[in-house]
């Protein structure tokens, strides 16, 4: 059996999923890239982002107490990075995508992920340098091409049709594998084939 080693204060989640975080800052769509986000809960629809006091991205959240989190593919892997080593005080980041709005009105969408999701905040506090928004999901937006039917009922299309871009704290970016077993479903070949 191999050693494991204490290895020091890293977040080491993983993966992590690469979204652009969307506000209208002055009136104007802009989106930062965002890795440090959570789901908080299913029902209700719970998440939450992190994000430094200093970006820009901030200042259209606290303005207008909602957000958006857009899934890009990784087709849109170099717009992504690129929204996440330049501010939009220098850029116009907005340009960059067709945007969309939602019944919230405020909150920027990307038209070319397959999800989007209008958020409405609930709560802000700060760690340290850090803004957390703890939001409730007004909203998700699903390309129709990434919906499937099943049962006679619409649902959201596999990871692997999605196609989002991971990443993970050894800086890489890294493409969806296949799925391997079913929530709730593989514990019970477990359960009947423990000692
Ligand atoms: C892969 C990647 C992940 C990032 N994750 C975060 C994050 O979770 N929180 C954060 O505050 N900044 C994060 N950033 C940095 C911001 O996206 C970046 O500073 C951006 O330019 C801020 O834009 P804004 O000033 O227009 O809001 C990340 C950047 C990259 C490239």
């Amino acid at each position: 059996m191999n050693m494991k080693i204490p290895f020091g204060k890293i977040p080491y989640v993983y993966p992590i999923p690469i979204t652009l975080l969307g506000a209208n800052v002055n009136g104007k769509p802009n989106y930062a890239t965002i890795g440090d986000l959570g789901l908080m809960g299913i029902n209700p629809a719970l998440v939450c982002v992190s994000s430094h006091r200093d970006h820009y991205t901030n200042v259209g959240i606290l303005e207008n107490g909602t957000f958006s989190l857009n899934f890009p593919t990784t087709a849109m892997l170099a717009a992504s990075d690129y929204c996440g080593v330049v501010s939009g005080r220098e850029a116009d980041k907005g340009a960059l995508f067709e945007n969309f709005y939602g019944e919230l009105g405020t909150a920027p969408m990307i038209r070319a992920c397959p999800v989007s999701l209008e958020c409405r905040v609930l709560q802000e506090f700060s760690v340290q340098h850090r803004q957390m928004f703890l939001a409730e999901v007004h909203c998700a937006y699903v390309d129709e091409a990434c919906l499937v039917e099943k049962d006679g009922k619409k649902q959201i299309a596999d990871l692997t049709r999605l196609d989002p871009i991971l990443y993970a704290l050894d800086n890489r970016y890294y493409a969806i594998g296949q799925p391997i077993g079913m929530g709730y479903s593989e514990a019970k070949k477990f359960i009947r084939e423990k000692p």
